[in-house]
């Protein structure tokens, strides 16, 4: 079976969260099926995997844009060196830039990404089995197949749609249609939700098949989904939960080249310890103290917003008996408020920016890992964190919830239910007293490291859906 992977990022291509671990892994994964042959489709960026291997041009045509001609040229690196066939491309002018997200024309961005494919697959009578579309940015590929007559040789190919995350549905203004390949007209309300384009609202009413990156978050969705809630429960019988694996290849802190020091489940004590006095010598932290650690994008959905108070009210209510270092930049506000307070208190550090080595040094060297999450369709930090022998300390909430149990129920991380600083300052306390207990760490740290969320058994039930 001939499964293509349609995303906008893709690790170690170009990431920016998640999103990109989960299609750098799904493939190579699903690889080692029998009968599968999964590769990733994605946008050609100004990045050093791009000029670092070795490509070559597959495809070199023209697509029509509204009153604008572009180029479409398509690039399959050479020795399939991530496991799976990848296939770049590139569109001088909209598919050529530094990163994937952040321009004012995102919107023409994706749909010319979404056009320059299905232009490719039809010219060069490439005709997958699947066609898995990753979020909004791909999701008007189902429409596209049926009603756009240009891609007639694509009409009935299947097609999976994934939510990685309902906050985003690419909304845009009807006169942006004129940017669409030529499409039926009277299928208009396929694309309409509240009278704009919802192109994950049309992800799921044309697709064969959907699902959330958790069963948590796809009960949450039903309930909660930006205003998608009517759509997704009249489209319930297409609806599934698969919960995310991460990629133990990669993650793992014995052959990890990021880590000052590897270690296995066997010297987990001491090689958490010596990763940390490394980690806290370069942030002038005190090694002796439990630290605790941050790392993500700075929006509404991660709780990052709490950051500060979290910050402040830890350090003064334990009077300075505990680290807090943070990894992540975005929302400004937060950053300033997060730099002021590290010039405030010699016990927090924030490194404002994003540096893959240093995430893998903190989930290495970190006692607690803190997601204070509002929403959190499956979340990848907590997993790393339990891999790499951290304790989470989540809010119960989607995948956290699926993924992390408590230590009062048997579960060797924390939850808690309030979507708050106190919430989270609370489970801090909570963390404190169980560092202080004697022996309880090294058993947690046991407990998590034990934990299999390697992507062989969600593979196996992407598998499954795609021969339903
Ligand atoms: P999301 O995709 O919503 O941001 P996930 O938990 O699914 O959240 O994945 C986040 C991924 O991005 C993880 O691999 C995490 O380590 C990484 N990450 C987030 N922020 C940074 C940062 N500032 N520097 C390095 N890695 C980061
Ligand atoms: C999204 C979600 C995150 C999830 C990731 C990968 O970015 O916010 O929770 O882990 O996608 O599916």
């Amino acid at each position: 079976m001939k499964i293509f992977n349609l995303s906008i990022e893709c690790y170690p291509v170009a990431k920016v969260g998640g999103l990109a671990d989960v299609v750098g892994a799904l493939p190579k994964y699903l690889n080692k099926i029998e009968g599968v042959e999964a590769s990733v489709i994605m946008p050609w960026y100004n990045k050093p995997f791009v000029h670092d291997h070795s490509f070559e041009l597959v495809f070199d045509g023209w697509i029509h844009q509204h009153d604008q001609t572009f180029q479409v040229m398509v690039m399959k690196e050479r020795s399939k060196i991530l496991g799976f066939d990848l296939y770049l491309v590139k569109i001088p002018g909209l598919l050529d830039r530094e990163n994937p997200y952040g321009y004012w024309d995102e919107s023409q961005q994706f749909l010319a990404f979404q056009h320059g494919v299905l232009h490719w697959l039809t010219a060069m009578k490439i005709r997958p089995d699947i066609l898995h579309c990753h979020d909004y940015h791909t999701g008007l590929v189902p429409f596209m197949i049926e009603n756009c007559p240009e891609f007639n040789f694509l009409k009935g190919v299947k097609t999976i749609g994934t939510i990685h995350n309902g906050e985003y549905q690419g909304q845009m203004r009807w006169e942006m249609a004129k940017y669409f390949p030529w499409f039926y007209g009277e299928n208009w309300g396929l694309l309409d939700w509240n009278g704009y384009i919802n192109p994950l609202a049309t992800m799921i009413k044309c697709c064969h098949a959907f699902n959330a990156v958790s069963g948590g978050y796809m009960d949450e969705l039903f309930e909660n989904f930006r205003g998608l809630e009517i759509l997704v429960r009249q489209e319930h019988a297409k609806a599934n939960g698969i919960i995310n694996g991460i990629d133990t290849e990669i993650w793992d802190p014995k052959i990890d080249p990021f880590l000052d020091f590897n270690y296995g489940k066997e010297d987990a004590g001491i090689g958490k310890w010596n990763n940390k006095k490394e980690l806290c010598s370069t942030y002038g932290l005190n090694p002796d103290l439990p630290l605790f650690s941050f790392i993500g994008r700075f929006a509404g959905e991660k709780g990052a917003d709490f950051l500060p108070e979290i910050v402040e009210k830890s350090i003064q209510e334990t009077r300075g008996s505990l680290n807090i270092i943070i990894l992540g930049s975005g929302d400004k506000n937060i950053e300033n408020q997060l730099s002021t307070l590290s010039s405030k208190y010699s016990n927090f550090a924030v490194d404002l920016g994003y540096k893959e080595y240093l995430s893998h040094q903190i989930y290495a060297s970190s006692d607690f890992l803190l997601m204070p999450s509002r929403v959190e369709p499956c979340g990848l930090n907590q997993m790393y964190a339990m891999r790499y022998g951290t304790i989470p300390i989540v809010r119960y909430t989607g995948g956290l919830r699926d993924t992390v149990e408590d230590i009062s129920t048997g579960g060797s991380g924390l939850n808690f239910g309030e979507a708050s600083a106190n919430g989270a300052v609370h489970a801090v306390h909570r963390a404190l007293s169980i560092y202080h207990e004697e022996g309880l760490m090294d058993q947690l740290v046991q407990s998590n490291m034990n934990y299999d969320f390697s992507w062989e058994k969600s593979a196996q039930k992407y598998w499954d859906l795609y021969k339903k």
